[in-house]
């Protein structure tokens, strides 16, 4: 088929070398890995006599989607109607979240979830568990069978938040380090120190959180930051010491180049100097975002200053409404346009994939299709629909195609879905 790789990021739509695109390509996998890429005519010699051949022409493969922060307990959240952040928390996901204690109905959940995201394109997501150790269980057992790299954690949250919600300073910490010696390292599992955010966490369970960051700098930190007004005027009540919300986490060590600082929408200079200072990601979130009326992620003033930030892009299921990383970029784009600014398609589809994978710290394991990474390659189809197929036939250029995969497509056009170099999406019942 013809494949896409980026080699760094884009700065316009004519930057040729910053993608290699092969009209006829080829990719040659072997124990889960690319092991040869390039031109169809290069790579077939080097496969064994044996070798298994599938011909996805004439089909775009890319490196697999990375969805770089979604909560695994809220796809029955998704599309709950009519409320803000704080109140959407409190009406709809906290009671959802709590049913997470059931071992059983965690596991129900982290499955459906895997082959969602799978089904979507997405080989690699960065997930919010619930409190209880028993959902973070259940998702890695999951993601561990599937061989897929995830990164995930339990979430600490021990206060502003119902019974059956909540953790302990203690609980929260033994539990997570628990998770930690399970599952980090375990396969391609990854774990995440994931205080929830600074409303539901005490100075104590900061501290806490800041200690495993201590004990395990390797570890990746989410949270949130910044989503709401509401949400930065109650943070700062709650932490009357703190300059700012950023400087809650600052504070408590929690900030760094594997830290994942899910939405940062509303943040002042010095908040995003110190993101930027300290390598700190900040994750876009469009369809969460427009959905629950937060605001306007400012992606070219982040990545534009003269200390840029490290963005990474996101659905943020459910405050989120797609699984996809197509639509999640189509609403991201005119999130973009509302301010005035483009993000172009070499851009976009560098950012789901490369680009995510160096904010994740994941990029030379997966986020291209170079000899020797992780072979998680999605397929796609540009004329997966009438819509498609028909405004194809308009379509003579590599960018423009790219872009009506954004703008059209969705689960449809992802034909095929490589796990570690075995077929994902195509063996998903359903
Ligand atoms: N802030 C704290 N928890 C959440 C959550 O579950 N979703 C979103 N969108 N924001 C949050
Ligand atoms: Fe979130």
């Amino acid at each position: 088929g013809r494949t896409l790789t980026f080699l760094r990021w884009p700065e316009a739509i004519d930057d040729h070398g910053a993608w290699r695109y092969e009209e006829d390509g080829g990719l040659l996998m072997k124990d889960g890995k690319i092991v040869a890429a390039g031109a169809y005519a290069d790579v077939a010699p080097k496969a064994a006599d044996d070798a298994a051949r599938v011909d996805h022409r004439p089909h775009l493969l890319m490196p697999g989607f990375i969805d770089a922060h979604a909560h695994f307990p809220q796809m029955q959240v998704i599309a709950s109607y009519g409320a803000e952040l704080l109140e959407w928390l409190n009406t709809y996901t906290f009671p959802e979240e709590t049913k997470f204690l059931n071992a059983q109905h965690g596991r129900r959940i982290a499955r459906l979830f895997l082959d969602e995201v799978i089904r979507h394109g997405t080989t690699t997501v960065a997930a919010y568990c619930s409190v209880h150790k028993e959902s973070a269980q259940a998702f890695f057992a999951e993601s561990h069978d599937r061989d897929m790299l995830n990164i995930a954690g339990k979430v600490m949250m021990d206060r502003n938040a119902p019974d059956g919600l909540t953790d302990t300073p203690q609980s929260g910490y033994d539990d997570s380090k628990a998770l930690i010696a399970e599952w980090h390292g375990k396969g391609r599992q990854h774990y995440a120190i994931t205080p929830r955010f600074a409303i539901t966490s005490t100075p104590r369970q900061m501290d806490m959180a800041g200690a495993l960051a201590k004990e395990f700098p390797d570890l990746h930190i989410q949270t949130h930051l910044s989503e709401n007004h509401a949400e930065i005027a109650y943070t700062c009540e709650l932490y009357p010491q703190a300059r700012d919300y950023t400087d809650v986490y600052a504070h408590y060590g929690l900030l760094g180049s594997r830290t994942l600082l899910g939405h940062s929408i509303h943040l002042s200079e010095r908040e995003a100097d110190a993101l930027s200072d300290t390598g700190s990601v900040a994750v876009f979130c469009p369809t969460s975002n427009l959905f629950l009326g937060s605001g306007l992620f400012d992606y070219q003033r982040y990545r534009r200053r003269e200390k840029p930030l490290r963005i990474a892009a996101a659905t943020d299921v459910g405050g989120g409404t797609n699984y996809s990383m197509l639509r999640t970029m189509d609403e991201g784009y005119k999130v973009i346009a509302l301010q005035g600014e483009k993000l172009n398609p070499f851009q976009s589809f560098w950012q789901i994939t490369r680009g995510n994978a160096e904010a994740l710290s994941v990029a030379g394991r997966v986020g291209t299709l170079e000899e020797g990474t992780d072979a998680d390659i999605v397929v796609l189809d540009s004329r997966a629909t009438s819509v498609m197929e028909l405004r194809m036939e308009t379509v003579t250029s590599l960018a423009e195609e790219l872009f009506l995969l954004q703008t059209l497509g969705d689960d449809r056009a992802v034909r095929e879905v490589y796990v570690a170099g075995k077929p994902a999406k195509s063996v998903i019942a359903g």
